[in-house]
């Protein structure tokens, strides 16, 4: 009979399709583990039939991972509307004041410092929300740049206005957050040294903090303190949890009675990034 048929459909136990299956065995043994044994996989057909494996394996793992996001959107959504009642989604309705600040982003990560480097604009919108829900003015970013310029102009629009305490380690992006600031920010606002914030005695009963401070081991040193300059019910708004060096710092730093909300559903941003926050039960302070 002439071999009009692919391999499969041969007759088993005819000579080509014995030869067939010792090498298809080794090629299921190969790919899957020994997990399972494919018949009569034709050698040109091996590229195929592994990309189409490693397709099928790439595609199982895409949902998984999308399942597991969604089950947490949804967890964190719980958590943040329990947390802060009446804060919006992000983005959601985004008012014409946001989109105004959103234009101040864009041009901000594109001109001063990439989008990578600085707070997401997720995290942005949420602090805002955030200040002008809660009627927060006395916050402060531990870390500088376009988080200094939206938590100025988020407490610029309290009546009265607030004030941000912006923590600048960093001599050289301490100039380019302050010219940045002098040009665009409205609101009240001092840049300066960890040294001096931490010496001042205005920057302690603070209502925010959102801690972003560059150089990890140093961020999660200073957990315990920034807690502790926080009022009884203050926020503490930790970015890049995704880290689990940060993460694990955060959890370890937290004192009895202190609530820890997953920010994911209102702050995970293109990178992978996302936010917890803390609200503080005790006045405890930290050495
Ligand atoms: C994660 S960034 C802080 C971002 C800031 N909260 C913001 O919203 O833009 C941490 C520190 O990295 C430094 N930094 C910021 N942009 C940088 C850049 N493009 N290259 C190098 N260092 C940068 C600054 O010292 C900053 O305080």
């Amino acid at each position: 009979m002439p071999e009009l048929c692919p391999s499969w459909a041969r007759p088993i136990g005819s000579r080509s399709a014995r030869a067939d299956t010792r090498s298809s065995l080794k090629e299921g043994r190969d790919l899957m583990g020994g997990s399972f044994c494919v018949q009569g996989i034709e050698p040109h057909q091996r590229d195929t039939f592994r990309a189409m494996v490693e397709a099928l394996r790439r595609a199982a793992w895409r949902l998984r991972r999308w399942y597991a996001q969604r089950r947490r959107y949804r967890g964190s959504l719980r958590e943040v509307r329990r947390a802060f009642p009446g804060l919006p989604v992000t983005p959601g309705v985004v008012s014409e004041e946001e989109k105004a600040l959103e234009v101040f982003y864009r041009r901000y990560v594109g001109s001063v410092s990439p989008a990578h480097m600085t707070a997401s604009w997720e995290v942005c919108l949420f602090l805002h929300r955030l200040v002008r829900l809660e009627s927060l003015r006395r916050v402060s970013d531990i870390g500088s740049g376009f988080s200094s310029f939206i938590l100025r102009s988020a407490v610029a629009g309290l009546s009265p206005p607030g004030f941000v305490h912006s923590v600048e380690n960093d001599p050289e992006w301490k100039e380019r957050t302050a010219q940045f600031l002098d040009s665009d920010a409205s609101g009240r606002g001092a840049l300066m040294g960890i040294e001096r914030f931490l010496a001042d005695p205005q920057a302690v009963d603070l209502d925010l903090i959102f801690h972003d401070l560059g150089g990890l081991d140093k961020r999660v040193s200073l957990f315990p303190v920034v807690l502790s300059r926080l009022r009884p019910g203050g926020v503490l708004v930790a970015d890049d949890v995704h880290k689990p060096q940060v993460r694990s710092g955060l959890l370890r730093a937290l004192r009895p009675g202190d609530e820890v909300v997953d920010l994911f559903a209102n702050t995970h941003d293109a990178f992978g990034r996302h936010s917890l926050a803390v609200r503080v039960r005790s006045s405890v302070r930290a050495r």
